[in-house]
């Protein structure tokens, strides 16, 4: 526990005083947010001629690859500092095999981009099978669910391929976001083994199995029937699971580690981020942003103010980088 400070007694000591006014808060805040620390989630769909949009997440769509690269486009000049691209592809199977093949939506998504936007923004691609399996699990399975339902190291094997194909893309940063132990380790490895030191990896660690990302599942027309929580972390552990978690990633070769979701863990992210010695971001997740969208559109919360507040809160809570769903308006905002 740290000591209180003992400031002098009221009535000398008025805190109210540097409430006074908005320029007075301005003034003192401790806490600021750039555009550039904003990262966008964007989803691209196989097949469609018209955005669809996304119930859940009222503002948000399923993009075409024409309106991806006009919206990235407009990202980018927006000030965020990064895209992070998912696909969903006509045609699921077993092995996800969309998600490496280098005519797949999400692979053709980001050579179109790099292509257009060279190196103005960060391109990130979601590394994980999820979108692509007609089960919906991050992996491959196993015959006879030993060992949990997700074959963990046949579905590094995959993973190593998907990194190779995003590489080849053009992306500069792979999201690995499955939750398969060793998962750093076997994309660092295939990735140098490539050629592809310059590629980097954006490590989920920590990753909870959340309610929360119950939105995502209809952005990605996700097939799941169950749940993750084999492969993703129990919420009820605490913060030192989530340090081993980030030290086993960055002995694998994690260069940015990310926790995940934001609002609920933010003890988890001051805790990684007092830890970690490379930068830490966080991913303010679909049902973090449903949940106020919702609440706005009754009326029930001011949806500006929210967003702000949320958004400081976990900049606040040590994140340098921000995975957000209103990146593009909070950028224009600030
Ligand atoms: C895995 C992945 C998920 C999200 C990002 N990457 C889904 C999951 O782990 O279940 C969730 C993002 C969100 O909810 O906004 N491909």
């Amino acid at each position: 526990m740290r000591e209180l400070p003992h400031p002098a007694p009221f009535p000398t000591y008025r805190p109210r005083r540097l409430r006074t006014t908005p320029a007075m808060r301005r003034l003192v805040a401790d806490v600021r947010i750039s555009p550039s620390d904003l990262v966008l989630p964007m989803f691209v769909r196989e097949g469609i001629t018209e955005p669809v949009a996304i119930a859940s997440m009222p503002g948000v769509v399923q993009h075409t690859m024409e309106s991806l690269r006009k919206a990235a486009a407009e990202a980018v000049d927006a000030g965020v500092g990064g895209l992070m691209i998912y696909g969903i592809p006509t045609h699921k199977d077993a092995t996800g095999t969309g998600a490496d093949d280098p005519d797949g939506v999400l692979n053709t998504a980001l050579h179109a981009l790099r292509q257009e936007l060279g190196d103005a923004t960060v391109l990130m691609a979601d590394l994980c099978l999820d979108e692509f399996t007609d089960h919906g699990h991050c992996g491959v399975l196993t015959e006879d669910g030993a060992g949990g339902i997700v074959d963990n190291d046949a579905t590094l094997t995959r993973y190593a391929s998907m990194a190779r194909a995003q590489a080849n893309a053009g992306a500069h940063l792979l999201g690995t976001s499955g939750m398969m132990d060793g998962q750093v380790g076997a994309v660092r490895a295939a990735l140098d083994d490539a050629d592809r030191q310059d590629v980097g990896i954006l490590a989920y660690a920590p990753k909870y199995a959340s309610a929360f990302y119950g939105p995502f599942r209809e952005a990605v027309n996700s097939s799941l029937q169950g749940d993750r929580k084999s492969y993703q972390q129990d919420y009820a552990r605490d913060a030192r699971e989530a340090l081993v978690e980030v030290a086993a990633d960055l002995a694998e070769g994690a260069d940015i580690v990310m926790v995940k979701p934001a609002l609920p863990y933010l003890d988890v992210l001051r805790a990684v981020a007092d830890a970690s010695p490379v930068p830490v971001a966080a991913y303010q997740i679909s049902g973090e942003y449903a949940m106020v969208e919702a609440a706005a559109e009754r009326g029930w919360v001011d949806r500006d103010r929210a967003i702000a507040e949320t958004l400081t809160s976990i900049r606040r809570a040590g994140a340098s980088i921000i995975l957000t769903y209103w990146a593009v308006e909070a950028a224009r905002a600030l």
